[in-house]
């Protein structure tokens, strides 16, 4: 079970020295985001482009509804983690936009060093910093409020806003 919380721990770590030490990983939207707005800002095209690269480079691991690989919090044989869900069931909300982002660009084992190994590769030599923004921009797109409130949240703790 070692490597199943190294992911998590890397980010939790990073979300600690956001101020956010003992509420990582199971910390629901907090009522004090209730306030504040998601930052919605990609346009319908956008979100339409992301979409269909989901489809195209995602669906295949992450699931066609965004449901992830059955018992996903359990390792592989292999030992390697399965693809998570990326809709509100899983914990892609929990991370901010920056982390998001070099997740897909530079893929999870280079995010979390330590020779950390995934089935997931980076996507920066196949798409570009705007498709991996689109397709993170669709995935975003789908999230209920208060999972979107939360990670707004967290990506302006994030950019030190
Ligand atoms: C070959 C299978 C595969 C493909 C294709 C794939 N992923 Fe992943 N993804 C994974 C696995 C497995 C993990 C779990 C990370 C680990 O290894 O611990 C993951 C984790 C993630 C995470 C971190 C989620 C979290 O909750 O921490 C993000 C974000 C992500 N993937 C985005 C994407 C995006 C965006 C695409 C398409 C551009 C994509 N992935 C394509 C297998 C895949």
């Amino acid at each position: 079970m070692r490597r199943t919380s190294v992911l998590l721990a890397a980010l939790g770590a990073a979300a600690a020295g956001l101020g956010l030490a003992g509420a990582w990983p199971f910390l629901a939207a907090p009522p004090f985001l209730a306030a504040r707005t998601a930052g919605g800002d990609a346009s319908a095209a956008t979100i339409a482009l992301g979409q269909a690269l989901y489809a195209e480079r995602c669906a295949a691991c992450h699931g066609a509804k965004l449901e992830g690989q059955r018992d996903w919090k359990s390792p592989l044989p292999s030992g390697r983690m399965p693809a998570p869900p990326h809709d509100a069931s899983g914990h892609t909300w929990h991370h901010p936009d920056g982390v998001l982002f070099r997740i897909t660009r530079e893929g999870p084992a280079a995010v979390v060093g330590g020779g950390y190994q995934s089935d997931m590769p980076g996507f920066g030599t196949v798409m570009s910093d705007d498709e991996i923004r689109a397709v993170l921009a669709f995935i975003k797109s789908t999230w209920p409020e208060q999972e979107r409130q939360y990670q707004a949240e967290m990506t302006r703790r994030e950019q030190g806003e």
